[in-house]
């Protein structure tokens, strides 16, 4: 298999953005700009506004997902969200493992692990962010770092359950900065990824992943990332607050 037969996802990630009227808004001005896309189109919102944007996206091809889940089905976790609580809801993604959440909320690989099992477990989907700090890339461990991050974070998943996992490579200093990795730097750590994929689960299984890039990706630069063989798709936070910006993404991953 090679990339024309991989699924493209573009998923949004709003990170702490939008009232719910707000939401609302987006979604409708991206409704008609998105609706022709040959790739699929997700967007992950805050926990306030999953109702709202499972409301306004029904009888559209947009998906939404969540930004984060608890690992404990339930239970004494102040301020917490359950797998099973998005997914009773129509939440079908949710994304694991930003590094967002690593740097200011204490995530570490083990528990990366621990929620993408919960989730797994309620049958949502995964959008597994995993990516270096400029330090590490400056140390020459890159792939040391994503391989760890990789292969940590899918322990106890099954081969049939990895057809319900994307993984998104986002170097960390990347994100929200403006400084995009080359289209090069992205193909070759998004290759990587798949290599270790392929040594867990073999290679056909490999060949089916979607694996994104994350970082500053935008409305300029997405064509040229996408165009790479193991760039399939992208995981947009700035430019998804856009409709129209995101929707050129949309167009740019459609094949
Ligand atoms: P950015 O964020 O596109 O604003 O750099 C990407 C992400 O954090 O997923």
């Amino acid at each position: 298999m090679n990339k024309q037969k991989r699924q493209a996802v573009i998923a949004g990630n709003w990170k702490m953005n939008k009232t719910r009227p707000e939401a609302k808004a987006l979604i409708e001005q991206l409704k008609p700009l998105v609706k022709d896309a040959d790739c699929g189109v997700v967007i992950c919102v805050p926990y306030t506004n999953l109702e709202t944007a499972l409301e306004a996206v029904k009888g559209s091809n947009i998906k939404v997902g969540a930004e984060n889940c608890h690992w404990a089905k339930s239970g004494a976790f102040t301020g917490e969200i359950s797998a099973e609580m998005l997914a009773e809801m129509g939440v079908e993604y949710v994304v694991i493992g930003h590094s967002e959440r690593r740097q200011y909320f204490g995530e570490t690989d083990q528990t990366v692990n621990q929620r993408v099992r919960a989730a797994l477990d309620a049958g949502l989907r995964v959008i597994l962010c995993v990516g270096e700090l400029l330090e590490q890339r400056e140390q020459g461990i890159t792939e040391e770092i994503c391989a760890m991050q990789t292969k940590i974070a899918l322990g106890g998943v099954t081969k049939e359950e990895l057809s319900r996992i994307i993984i998104a490579y986002e170097p960390v200093w990347a994100i929200g900065t403006g400084k995009t990795a080359t289209a090069e730097q992205a193909d070759e750590v998004n290759g990587l990824i798949r290599s270790v994929v392929a040594k867990l689960y073999g290679e056909e299984a490999a060949q089916a992943l979607t694996v994104q890039y994350g970082g500053s990706m935008n409305a300029k630069n997405a064509q040229e990332l996408l165009d790479k063989e193991h760039v399939d798709g992208g995981l947009i936070g700035g430019a998804s607050l856009k409709a129209e910006d995101f929707s050129i993404i949309v167009k740019a991953a459609s094949r």
